[in-house]
Protein backbone atom coordinates (compact mmCIF):
# COMPACT_ATOMS: atom_id res chain seq x y z
CA UNK A 1 0.00 0.00 0.00
CA UNK A 2 1.11 3.68 -1.18
CA UNK A 3 2.81 5.37 2.02
CA UNK A 4 3.24 9.36 3.09
CA UNK A 5 6.40 9.04 2.34
CA UNK A 6 6.41 8.13 -1.30
CA UNK A 7 3.49 10.45 -2.14
CA UNK A 8 5.52 13.82 -0.65
CA UNK A 9 8.26 11.79 -2.63
CA UNK A 10 6.64 12.00 -5.78
CA UNK A 11 5.20 15.36 -5.14
CA UNK A 12 8.73 16.50 -4.81
CA UNK A 13 9.42 16.10 -7.97
CA UNK A 14 7.59 18.56 -9.51
CA UNK A 15 9.08 22.53 -9.91
CA UNK A 16 7.79 25.75 -8.94
CA UNK A 17 8.87 27.13 -12.62
CA UNK A 18 8.91 30.28 -11.34
CA UNK A 19 10.19 30.25 -7.47
CA UNK A 20 12.78 27.20 -8.84
CA UNK A 21 12.10 25.22 -6.28
CA UNK A 22 9.49 21.86 -5.64
CA UNK A 23 6.15 22.35 -4.35
CA UNK A 24 6.76 20.28 -1.16
CA UNK A 25 9.55 22.28 0.09
CA UNK A 26 7.93 25.48 -0.39
CA UNK A 27 5.19 23.81 1.75
CA UNK A 28 2.39 24.31 -1.14
CA UNK A 29 0.97 20.91 -0.03
CA UNK A 30 -1.68 21.26 2.56
CA UNK A 31 -4.06 19.24 4.72
CA UNK A 32 -2.46 16.27 3.15
CA UNK A 33 -4.82 13.13 4.01
CA UNK A 34 -4.33 9.09 2.54
CA UNK A 35 -6.58 6.98 4.38
CA UNK A 36 -6.55 2.89 2.79
CA UNK A 37 -5.42 4.72 -1.05
CA UNK A 38 -7.52 7.73 -1.11
CA UNK A 39 -5.32 10.75 -1.39
CA UNK A 40 -6.35 14.36 -0.61
CA UNK A 41 -4.66 17.52 -0.55
CA UNK A 42 -5.07 21.13 -1.60
CA UNK A 43 -2.59 22.50 -3.55
CA UNK A 44 -1.54 26.12 -2.10
CA UNK A 45 -0.28 28.28 -4.86
CA UNK A 46 1.68 31.58 -4.21
CA UNK A 47 -0.64 33.96 -6.04
CA UNK A 48 -3.85 33.36 -7.45
CA UNK A 49 -2.33 34.92 -11.09
CA UNK A 50 0.24 32.20 -10.90
CA UNK A 51 1.40 31.99 -15.01
CA UNK A 52 2.05 28.30 -14.58
CA UNK A 53 -0.52 27.21 -12.24
CA UNK A 54 -1.64 24.96 -15.13
CA UNK A 55 1.48 23.63 -15.62
CA UNK A 56 2.02 22.71 -11.90
CA UNK A 57 -0.94 20.93 -11.74
CA UNK A 58 -0.71 19.11 -14.87
CA UNK A 59 2.64 17.84 -13.34
CA UNK A 60 1.38 16.93 -9.96
CA UNK A 61 -1.47 14.59 -11.53
CA UNK A 62 1.45 13.20 -13.69
CA UNK A 63 3.37 12.19 -10.49
CA UNK A 64 0.64 11.33 -8.38
CA UNK A 65 -0.74 9.31 -11.35
CA UNK A 66 2.96 7.56 -11.14
CA UNK A 67 1.73 5.90 -7.98
CA UNK A 68 -0.38 2.95 -9.33
CA UNK A 69 -1.89 1.62 -6.21
CA UNK A 70 -3.69 4.67 -4.62
CA UNK A 71 -7.14 4.23 -5.48
CA UNK A 72 -8.36 7.76 -5.53
CA UNK A 73 -6.80 10.73 -5.42
CA UNK A 74 -8.29 14.50 -4.61
CA UNK A 75 -7.01 18.18 -5.22
CA UNK A 76 -8.20 21.19 -4.29
CA UNK A 77 -6.29 23.91 -5.89
CA UNK A 78 -6.27 27.45 -3.57
CA UNK A 79 -3.89 30.42 -3.66
CA UNK A 80 -2.32 32.37 -0.72
CA UNK A 81 -0.26 35.35 -1.66
CA UNK A 82 3.04 35.46 -0.27
CA UNK A 83 4.18 38.80 2.07
CA UNK A 84 6.66 40.25 -0.56
CA UNK A 85 7.36 43.07 2.33
CA UNK A 86 9.77 42.78 5.46
CA UNK A 87 7.05 43.69 8.26
CA UNK A 88 10.25 43.18 10.67
CA UNK A 89 11.61 46.79 10.91
CA UNK A 90 8.07 48.45 10.43
CA UNK A 91 4.81 47.34 10.75
CA UNK A 92 2.66 50.59 9.87
CA UNK A 93 0.59 48.62 6.93
CA UNK A 94 0.41 45.33 8.52
CA UNK A 95 -2.64 44.54 6.60
CA UNK A 96 -0.77 44.56 2.94
CA UNK A 97 1.58 42.03 1.80
CA UNK A 98 2.63 43.84 -1.22
CA UNK A 99 3.55 47.21 -2.63
CA UNK A 100 4.30 47.63 -6.08
CA UNK A 101 5.53 51.62 -7.30
CA UNK A 102 4.78 52.10 -11.09
CA UNK A 103 7.62 54.28 -12.19
CA UNK A 104 8.64 55.70 -15.56
CA UNK A 105 11.29 58.62 -16.40
CA UNK A 106 9.03 60.11 -18.82
CA UNK A 107 5.26 61.17 -18.09
CA UNK A 108 2.77 60.21 -20.32
CA UNK A 109 3.81 56.84 -21.18
CA UNK A 110 0.84 54.95 -19.29
CA UNK A 111 1.64 54.40 -16.03
CA UNK A 112 -1.69 55.24 -14.88
CA UNK A 113 -3.34 53.07 -17.42
CA UNK A 114 -1.16 50.09 -16.79
CA UNK A 115 -1.30 50.81 -13.02
CA UNK A 116 -5.58 50.51 -13.23
CA UNK A 117 -5.47 48.01 -15.48
CA UNK A 118 -3.03 45.74 -13.85
CA UNK A 119 -4.83 46.06 -10.41
CA UNK A 120 -8.22 45.05 -12.30
CA UNK A 121 -6.09 42.09 -13.94
CA UNK A 122 -4.81 41.08 -10.82
CA UNK A 123 -8.07 41.53 -9.00
CA UNK A 124 -9.80 39.36 -11.74
CA UNK A 125 -7.58 36.80 -10.90
CA UNK A 126 -9.04 36.73 -7.25
CA UNK A 127 -6.35 38.36 -5.68
CA UNK A 128 -7.11 41.38 -2.87
CA UNK A 129 -6.11 44.32 -4.36
CA UNK A 130 -5.85 48.49 -3.66
CA UNK A 131 -4.81 51.09 -6.14
CA UNK A 132 -3.22 53.91 -4.50
CA UNK A 133 -3.12 57.52 -6.96
CA UNK A 134 0.35 58.83 -5.83
CA UNK A 135 -0.14 61.51 -8.97
CA UNK A 136 -0.41 63.84 -6.22
CA UNK A 137 -0.83 67.00 -8.54
CA UNK A 138 -2.46 65.60 -11.37
CA UNK A 139 -4.97 62.77 -10.47
CA UNK A 140 -6.14 60.60 -13.33
CA UNK A 141 -7.41 57.73 -12.07
CA UNK A 142 -10.80 58.87 -10.63
CA UNK A 143 -11.62 59.93 -14.35
CA UNK A 144 -10.24 56.72 -15.40
CA UNK A 145 -12.61 54.69 -13.04
CA UNK A 146 -15.34 56.96 -13.88
CA UNK A 147 -15.32 57.95 -10.19
CA UNK A 148 -15.38 61.97 -10.69
CA UNK A 149 -18.06 62.03 -7.58
CA UNK A 150 -16.70 59.82 -5.50
CA UNK A 151 -15.37 60.24 -2.13
CA UNK A 152 -13.27 59.04 0.79
CA UNK A 153 -14.69 58.78 3.98
CA UNK A 154 -12.62 58.85 7.84
CA UNK A 155 -13.13 56.47 10.39
CA UNK A 156 -11.47 56.72 13.60
CA UNK A 157 -8.99 58.83 12.21
CA UNK A 158 -7.62 56.49 9.17
CA UNK A 159 -9.09 57.52 5.59
CA UNK A 160 -11.82 54.46 4.07
CA UNK A 161 -10.34 53.86 0.33
CA UNK A 162 -13.42 54.53 -1.78
CA UNK A 163 -14.68 51.03 -3.68
CA UNK A 164 -14.72 50.11 -7.62
CA UNK A 165 -15.03 47.03 -9.76
CA UNK A 166 -13.69 45.46 -6.10
CA UNK A 167 -10.59 47.44 -5.86
CA UNK A 168 -9.75 49.64 -2.64
CA UNK A 169 -8.92 53.32 -4.57
CA UNK A 170 -7.60 56.11 -2.90
CA UNK A 171 -6.99 59.27 -5.09
CA UNK A 172 -6.10 62.84 -4.06
CA UNK A 173 -8.47 63.45 -6.94
CA UNK A 174 -11.43 62.41 -4.61
CA UNK A 175 -10.13 65.64 -2.33
CA UNK A 176 -9.49 68.08 -5.46
CA UNK A 177 -12.77 67.54 -6.92
CA UNK A 178 -14.86 68.69 -3.40
CA UNK A 179 -12.76 71.22 -2.88
CA UNK A 180 -12.24 72.17 -6.65
CA UNK A 181 -8.78 72.82 -6.22
CA UNK A 182 -5.56 71.69 -8.37
CA UNK A 183 -2.78 70.83 -5.98
CA UNK A 184 -0.11 73.50 -5.83
CA UNK A 185 1.43 72.15 -2.50
CA UNK A 186 5.44 71.95 -1.87
CA UNK A 187 7.48 68.74 -1.61
CA UNK A 188 7.16 68.48 2.09
CA UNK A 189 3.43 68.84 2.33
CA UNK A 190 2.96 66.38 -1.23
CA UNK A 191 5.00 63.83 1.10
CA UNK A 192 3.27 63.99 3.97
CA UNK A 193 -0.03 63.48 2.11
CA UNK A 194 1.45 60.30 0.43
CA UNK A 195 2.54 58.77 3.73
CA UNK A 196 -1.21 59.56 4.75
CA UNK A 197 -2.15 57.68 1.86
CA UNK A 198 0.05 54.66 2.53
CA UNK A 199 -0.22 54.52 6.46
CA UNK A 200 -3.35 56.40 7.55
CA UNK A 201 -5.61 54.41 5.44
CA UNK A 202 -7.60 51.21 6.53
CA UNK A 203 -6.54 49.03 3.81
CA UNK A 204 -8.15 45.71 4.59
CA UNK A 205 -6.35 42.40 3.92
CA UNK A 206 -4.72 43.21 0.78
CA UNK A 207 -2.49 40.62 -1.71
CA UNK A 208 -1.49 44.08 -3.73
CA UNK A 209 -1.06 47.12 -3.43
CA UNK A 210 -0.62 49.00 -6.16
CA UNK A 211 0.69 52.63 -6.29
CA UNK A 212 0.48 54.94 -9.51
CA UNK A 213 3.71 57.48 -9.48
CA UNK A 214 3.66 60.55 -11.06
CA UNK A 215 7.07 60.70 -13.61
CA UNK A 216 10.18 61.05 -12.86
CA UNK A 217 12.62 60.85 -9.64
CA UNK A 218 10.71 63.76 -7.40
CA UNK A 219 9.49 64.30 -4.12
CA UNK A 220 7.04 61.34 -4.48
CA UNK A 221 8.59 58.16 -5.98
CA UNK A 222 11.40 58.97 -3.15
CA UNK A 223 8.31 59.12 -0.36
CA UNK A 224 7.53 55.91 -1.29
CA UNK A 225 10.68 54.27 -1.30
CA UNK A 226 11.67 55.77 2.32
CA UNK A 227 8.51 55.84 4.12
CA UNK A 228 7.69 52.41 4.10
CA UNK A 229 9.43 48.62 3.24
CA UNK A 230 7.85 47.87 -0.63
CA UNK A 231 7.74 44.73 -2.30
CA UNK A 232 9.21 46.53 -5.74
CA UNK A 233 8.98 49.04 -8.61
CA UNK A 234 7.40 48.14 -11.84
CA UNK A 235 8.83 50.55 -14.73
CA UNK A 236 6.73 51.31 -17.43
CA UNK A 237 8.53 52.88 -20.86
CA UNK A 238 7.51 53.39 -24.11
CA UNK A 239 9.67 51.68 -27.61
CA UNK A 240 11.27 55.29 -28.20
CA UNK A 241 14.59 56.12 -27.39
CA UNK A 242 13.78 58.94 -25.38
CA UNK A 243 11.25 57.42 -22.95
CA UNK A 244 13.94 54.20 -22.73
CA UNK A 245 17.22 56.63 -21.84
CA UNK A 246 14.94 58.13 -19.07
CA UNK A 247 13.56 55.37 -17.60
CA UNK A 248 17.41 54.07 -17.10
CA UNK A 249 17.43 57.51 -14.70
CA UNK A 250 14.75 56.12 -12.80
CA UNK A 251 16.02 52.38 -12.49
CA UNK A 252 19.37 54.26 -11.01
CA UNK A 253 17.36 56.48 -8.34
CA UNK A 254 15.74 53.20 -7.59
CA UNK A 255 18.62 50.88 -7.06
CA UNK A 256 20.53 53.56 -4.91
CA UNK A 257 17.77 53.60 -2.70
CA UNK A 258 18.20 49.45 -2.53
CA UNK A 259 14.53 49.34 -3.54
CA UNK A 260 14.40 46.30 -5.96
CA UNK A 261 13.39 46.59 -9.04
CA UNK A 262 10.52 43.65 -10.23
CA UNK A 263 11.06 44.31 -14.42
CA UNK A 264 9.89 46.69 -16.80
CA UNK A 265 6.37 46.47 -19.21
CA UNK A 266 6.86 48.16 -22.22
CA UNK A 267 3.81 49.95 -23.19
CA UNK A 268 2.60 51.42 -27.18
CA UNK A 269 4.53 48.94 -27.97
CA UNK A 270 2.88 48.28 -31.22
CA UNK A 271 -0.16 48.61 -33.41
CA UNK A 272 -2.44 45.50 -34.79
CA UNK A 273 -3.74 46.16 -38.34
CA UNK A 274 -6.93 46.21 -38.66
CA UNK A 275 -6.87 44.77 -41.82
CA UNK A 276 -4.05 42.93 -42.04
CA UNK A 277 -3.96 41.96 -38.28
CA UNK A 278 -0.08 42.43 -38.40
CA UNK A 279 2.26 43.69 -35.97
CA UNK A 280 3.49 46.86 -36.54
CA UNK A 281 6.23 48.23 -34.47
CA UNK A 282 5.95 52.51 -34.74
CA UNK A 283 7.84 53.73 -32.77
CA UNK A 284 10.97 51.18 -32.64
CA UNK A 285 11.41 48.07 -31.82
CA UNK A 286 13.28 46.16 -28.89
CA UNK A 287 13.87 49.67 -26.22
CA UNK A 288 12.10 47.61 -22.84
CA UNK A 289 14.17 44.65 -23.83
CA UNK A 290 17.37 46.46 -24.16
CA UNK A 291 16.90 47.75 -20.65
CA UNK A 292 16.12 44.89 -19.02
CA UNK A 293 19.33 43.28 -20.45
CA UNK A 294 21.32 46.13 -19.23
CA UNK A 295 20.20 46.13 -16.16
CA UNK A 296 19.53 42.51 -15.46
CA UNK A 297 16.02 43.10 -14.28
CA UNK A 298 13.00 40.50 -16.04
CA UNK A 299 10.94 41.59 -18.91
CA UNK A 300 7.46 41.71 -17.93
CA UNK A 301 5.22 42.29 -21.32
CA UNK A 302 4.09 44.58 -23.70
CA UNK A 303 1.30 46.09 -24.70
CA UNK A 304 -0.40 47.49 -27.70
CA UNK A 305 -1.44 50.57 -28.72
CA UNK A 306 -5.12 50.78 -29.12
CA UNK A 307 -7.41 53.32 -29.34
CA UNK A 308 -10.17 52.33 -27.31
CA UNK A 309 -7.58 52.49 -23.90
CA UNK A 310 -8.03 56.02 -24.60
CA UNK A 311 -11.03 56.28 -25.24
CA UNK A 312 -12.06 54.01 -22.59
CA UNK A 313 -9.80 55.89 -20.26
CA UNK A 314 -11.50 59.48 -20.81
CA UNK A 315 -14.97 57.64 -20.27
CA UNK A 316 -14.38 55.37 -16.89
CA UNK A 317 -14.25 52.29 -18.37
CA UNK A 318 -11.01 50.03 -18.27
CA UNK A 319 -10.15 48.01 -21.31
CA UNK A 320 -9.82 44.94 -19.38
CA UNK A 321 -13.34 45.47 -18.57
CA UNK A 322 -15.30 46.93 -21.74
CA UNK A 323 -13.15 44.52 -23.90
CA UNK A 324 -10.96 41.74 -22.45
CA UNK A 325 -11.06 39.73 -25.47
CA UNK A 326 -8.52 42.81 -26.99
CA UNK A 327 -5.16 41.71 -27.20
CA UNK A 328 -4.28 44.79 -25.30
CA UNK A 329 -6.45 42.96 -22.09
CA UNK A 330 -4.95 39.58 -23.09
CA UNK A 331 -1.25 41.82 -22.78
CA UNK A 332 -2.65 43.29 -19.68
CA UNK A 333 -3.31 40.19 -18.01
CA UNK A 334 -0.44 37.96 -19.20
CA UNK A 335 2.08 40.88 -17.57
CA UNK A 336 0.37 41.11 -14.13
CA UNK A 337 0.70 36.89 -13.93
CA UNK A 338 4.09 37.90 -14.62
CA UNK A 339 4.26 40.86 -12.43
CA UNK A 340 2.57 38.61 -9.75
CA UNK A 341 5.21 35.97 -9.84
CA UNK A 342 8.09 38.25 -9.58
CA UNK A 343 7.05 39.57 -6.08
CA UNK A 344 6.58 35.59 -5.25
CA UNK A 345 9.74 35.35 -6.45
CA UNK A 346 11.00 38.72 -4.31
CA UNK A 347 9.14 37.17 -1.21
CA UNK A 348 10.64 33.42 -1.49
CA UNK A 349 14.01 35.19 -1.73
CA UNK A 350 13.46 37.51 1.55
CA UNK A 351 12.12 34.34 3.44
CA UNK A 352 15.24 32.43 2.62
CA UNK A 353 17.29 35.72 3.44
CA UNK A 354 15.25 35.96 7.01
CA UNK A 355 15.71 31.81 7.63
CA UNK A 356 19.84 32.27 6.87
CA UNK A 357 19.69 34.77 8.87
CA UNK A 358 17.82 33.27 12.08
CA UNK A 359 20.08 29.88 11.59
CA UNK A 360 23.18 32.08 11.56
CA UNK A 361 22.32 33.78 14.88
CA UNK A 362 24.30 32.74 17.79
CA UNK A 363 21.70 31.32 20.28
CA UNK A 364 21.25 33.14 23.24
CA UNK A 365 21.48 30.58 25.84
CA UNK A 366 24.78 32.25 27.96
CA UNK A 367 23.59 32.31 31.69
CA UNK A 368 22.43 35.22 33.04
CA UNK A 369 24.46 37.01 35.89
CA UNK A 370 23.13 39.75 37.89
N1 LIG B 1 -1.54 51.10 -24.97
C1 LIG B 1 -2.16 52.28 -25.20
N2 LIG B 1 -2.81 52.51 -26.37
C2 LIG B 1 -3.43 53.70 -26.62
N3 LIG B 1 -3.45 54.70 -25.76
C3 LIG B 1 -2.83 54.55 -24.58
C4 LIG B 1 -2.17 53.33 -24.23
N4 LIG B 1 -1.65 53.45 -22.98
C5 LIG B 1 -1.98 54.69 -22.56
N5 LIG B 1 -2.69 55.35 -23.51
C6 LIG B 1 -3.19 56.73 -23.45
O1 LIG B 1 -2.06 57.59 -23.34
C7 LIG B 1 -2.32 58.67 -22.47
C8 LIG B 1 -1.31 58.68 -21.32
O2 LIG B 1 -1.53 57.51 -20.52
P1 LIG B 1 -1.44 57.58 -18.94
O3 LIG B 1 -2.22 58.71 -18.40
O4 LIG B 1 -1.75 56.23 -18.44
O5 LIG B 1 0.12 57.87 -18.79
P2 LIG B 1 0.94 58.29 -17.49
O6 LIG B 1 2.31 57.75 -17.68
O7 LIG B 1 0.22 57.89 -16.27
O8 LIG B 1 0.95 59.86 -17.63
P3 LIG B 1 1.47 60.90 -16.51
O9 LIG B 1 2.94 60.86 -16.59
O10 LIG B 1 0.87 62.18 -16.97
O11 LIG B 1 0.93 60.44 -15.19
C9 LIG B 1 -3.76 58.49 -22.01
O12 LIG B 1 -4.61 59.26 -22.82
C10 LIG B 1 -4.03 57.01 -22.22
O13 LIG B 1 -5.40 56.71 -22.43
MG1 LIG C 1 -0.39 59.03 -14.64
Amino acid sequence: MVGIDQVLEKLSTVIDPDLKKDIVSMGMIKDLELNDGNLKFTLELTTPACPFNVEIEDDVRKAIGELKELKNFDMKVTAKVMEGRSLEADTSMATVKNIIGVASGKGGVGKSTVSLNLALALSQAGAKVGLLDADIYGPSIPLMLGMKSAYMDVENNKLQPAKSHGLQVVSFGFFAEQSHQAAIYRGPIISGILKQFLVDTNWSDLDYLIVDLPPGTGDIPLTLAQTIPITGILVVTTPQDVASNVAVKAIGMFEKLNVPILGVVENMSYFICPTCNEKHYIFGEGGARKISEQFKIPFLGEIPLNSGIMAGSDLGKPIIITNPDSPSAIAFRSSAKNIAAQCSILAAKMQEEMKSESENKPADDSPQTN
